[in-house]
């Protein structure tokens, strides 16, 4: 066989995917896990958001749309956001894409040139660094954990170099559910401006947001941003329709511009029933599903909380977004379960499945060693049994 491309090596599978399919393998064999490795809601979508989709199909609506989505869509969403920042978007500073993944993807192949420097805040989403790696630039670590998984602007500016091209923001934070502080991101924002940097602000979870605490939008803290900021968001985690493949983006026209001509490239746009479904649901404005959702994750958070808890030696980050929890397990690497020593992260996550029966996401896919990733976004019963296993395991281990 000829060989493949050189870029080939940089792209490996996602981390979080790997416990999710051996814990889908167990299952089919007919063995009880608990899964708290999946990255998605386990609620059904809106009623409102299925009624209309279903219409989309009967009435049709078969063909293309425009690369960047309906033009009523990209209205519609740009009328969202600016209400929601108090920052005037316009529909040609808005673009529809089959998730945050491809606004991601786009905004790294239309502002990257190779050899770019990218600050990525560790612990990080699993694609952001391969994402930056596939345009040829460089993801530069910034480690949040020594001030409690929240990012400093005093770390960032450590890590600027003359090559340093962007930042990517991610809050609410996948893995660790933490929230960045405000006063933070006013600083990062300050940054950006005085390094003309890009800021990447990635805001997937912005609706996902645990009793008592506020999400910081950087364009709203700081509109002097605006012009140098990429906004990613998702309806895949807010409407609770990942798979239906709709997200977007906001920023600059030219930005904008230039993601539409490589997108019409690429997939061209996104699912053209989902983009009906979701207007439907922009149009209606009822912030019922989302209040019920946000309901339900906190009080499995609370139960999640108490039981984590009976963990002898394990601290959990602040979960205040998203749906994660993040369990700092160190003190059990190196540790003995039985005659075996537990070597590593990805070593207790293979103990945890094959022991426990209890699925995670090893800290290792998201370049944290010392973590692992649960995902309360699944039946009370499950995070009861699942946890309580759990601590069975992490307090024999000696
Ligand atoms: C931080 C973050 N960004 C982007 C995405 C991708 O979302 P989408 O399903 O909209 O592509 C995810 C999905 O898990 C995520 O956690």
């Amino acid at each position: 066989m000829t060989t493949l491309a050189e870029r080939t090596r940089l792209i490996t599978p996602p981390g979080t995917s790997k416990m999710r399919v051996l814990a889908n393998e167990l299952k089919a064999a007919g063995i009880h896990v608990v899964n708290f490795a999946a990255g998605e809601l386990d609620f059904d979508t809106s009623p409102v958001v299925k009624t209309a989709a279903k219409a989309a199909i009967d009435a049709g609506r078969n063909t293309y749309t425009p690369t960047l989505g309906l033009a009523s869509l990209r209205k519609a969403v740009a009328k969202r956001i600016s209400a929601r920042l108090g920052v005037d978007y316009a529909p040609g500073e808005v673009g529809l894409t089959a998730g945050a993944k491809q606004a991601l993807y786009n905004a790294a192949m239309v502002l990257l040139n190779p050899g770019d420097e990218v600050i990525v805040p560790q612990p990080y989403w699993v694609t952001f660094p391969t994402q930056v790696e596939i345009c040829g630039a460089i993801p530069v670590f910034v480690d949040t954990r020594d001030n409690g998984y929240r990012l400093l602007a005093s770390s960032v500016e450590r890590s600027l170099t003359p090559r340093t091209r962007a930042i990517i923001i991610n809050s609410p934070n996948n893995p660790t559910g933490t929230l960045y502080e405000e006063r933070e991101l006013k600083k990062i924002a300050r940054l950006a401006i005085a390094h003309n940097l890009w800021i990447i602000f990635d805001e997937c979870y912005a609706e996902l947001i645990r009793d008592g605490h506020q999400h910081g939008n950087i364009v709203q803290l700081c509109p002097e941003v605006k012009e140098r900021t990429i906004l990613v968001n998702s309806f895949s985690k807010s409407l609770a329709l990942t798979g239906w493949r709709l997200g977007y983006v906001a920023a600059p026209e030219a930005v904008i511009k230039a993601m539409e001509n490589l997108q019409g490239h690429t997939t061209s746009n996104p699912n053209s029933i989902s983009q009906y479904a979701v207007e439907a649901a922009l149009a209606d404005d009822d912030t019922a599903f989302i209040d019920e959702v946000n309901r339900r994750l906190q009080a499995r958070l609370l139960l999640a909380h108490e039981l984590v808890t009976h963990m002898e030696g394990i601290v959990a980050a602040p979960a205040e977004g998203a749906f994660y929890l993040f369990l700092n397990i160190q003190s059990k690497i190196g540790r003995r379960f039985g005659d075996v020593v537990v070597r590593d992260v990805d070593h207790l996550c293979e103990l945890l499945l094959s022991q426990a029966r209890v699925a995670v996401v090893s800290g290792s896919a998201f370049g944290d060693a010392s973590g692992i990733r649960v995902s309360y976004a699944i039946s009370d019963d499950d995070i009861r049994e699942g946890l309580t296993r759990m601590t069975e395991f992490f307090n024999s281990i000696h």
